[in-house]
């Protein structure tokens, strides 16, 4: 399921690194480099990607209790 095209991030990708680094947003965002390409993976309005970023945290937490 992708969350950034520009940076070839799924939600995979985001549960993984929220393992390694923890829940802060920012700092998973800033890991993943989420938004910085075109951008349009910010915003909730986006059908560019499976999930926007808005949403990717709660559904990668969610994926990690099924872990
Ligand atoms: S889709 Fe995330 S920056 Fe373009």
């Amino acid at each position: 399921m992708t969350v950034c095209i520009c940076q070839n991030v799924t939600l995979d990708d985001i549960a993984d690194l929220i393992e390694k680094y923890g829940n802060d947003p920012e700092v998973i965002k800033e890991k993943a480099d989420i938004g910085k390409g075109c951008g349009e993976c910010l915003e909730t309005s986006c059908d560019s990607v499976d999930l926007p970023w808005p949403y990717a945290m709660a559904n990668a937490q969610a994926m990690l209790k099924q872990r």
